[in-house]
């Protein structure tokens, strides 16, 4: 099923958002844009390099260009960073530019998926239980204003949310 518009995946980090997206990019016949590897390659430097030396702002700033610069090219499904949706301007280019699925995880759920992870700075603290319930009490509702179709990662197996996505696809309305 060619796509006829950007499908967009947002949520936090951990909730399967890549992985998600490789299996629909694999059904679906279409390329996965990983933003975060958009914002590497186009600094030519890691996330954690970004955030070392130009902190969180910088970073915020590289991936507002690099959503940007993605909506531009032709269709296709585009999984953002945790934290894509906190600017106005990211929100409004993600509600114009295509469907957007929120892929919805508890906090246990996200500390189980991104506990090795070092690739995460905002998660390399004493407590990432509270930095992850935090930022949920703030971007959840902006995951939810931008959001075509909310999907709960939590209790279901990979192949049932790819199959909540397709039917979705098939009639978004
Ligand atoms: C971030 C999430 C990360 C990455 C960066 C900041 C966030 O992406 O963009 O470390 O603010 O939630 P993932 O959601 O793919 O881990």
């Amino acid at each position: 099923m060619p796509l006829k518009q950007h499908l967009f995946l947002i949520g936090p980090m951990g909730a399967g958002k890549s992985t998600i997206g490789r299996s629909l990019s694999d059904d679906l016949n279409c390329n996965l844009v990983d933003l975060d590897r958009v914002i590497e390659d186009r600094a030519g430097a890691s996330i954690t390099w970004i955030f070392d030396i130009e902190g969180e702002s910088g970073f915020r700033e590289r991936e507002s260009l690099a959503l940007e610069h993605v909506v531009g090219d032709e269709s296709t499904i585009i999984a953002t960073g945790g934290g894509c949706v906190l600017l106005a301007e990211n929100r409004n280019v993600l509600k114009r530019s295509g469907l957007v699925v929120y892929l919805a995880a508890s906090i246990d759920q996200q500390l189980e998926r991104t506990s090795k992870d070092k690739n995460r700075p905002l998660l390399q603290t004493e407590n990432p239980s509270q930095v992850l319930s935090k930022m949920a009490i703030e971007r959840n509702p902006l995951y939810e204003s931008v959001a075509d179709l909310v999907v709960d990662t939590n209790t279901k197996p990979p192949k049932l949310i790819i199959q909540e996505i397709m039917n979705f696809l098939q009639d978004p309305n």
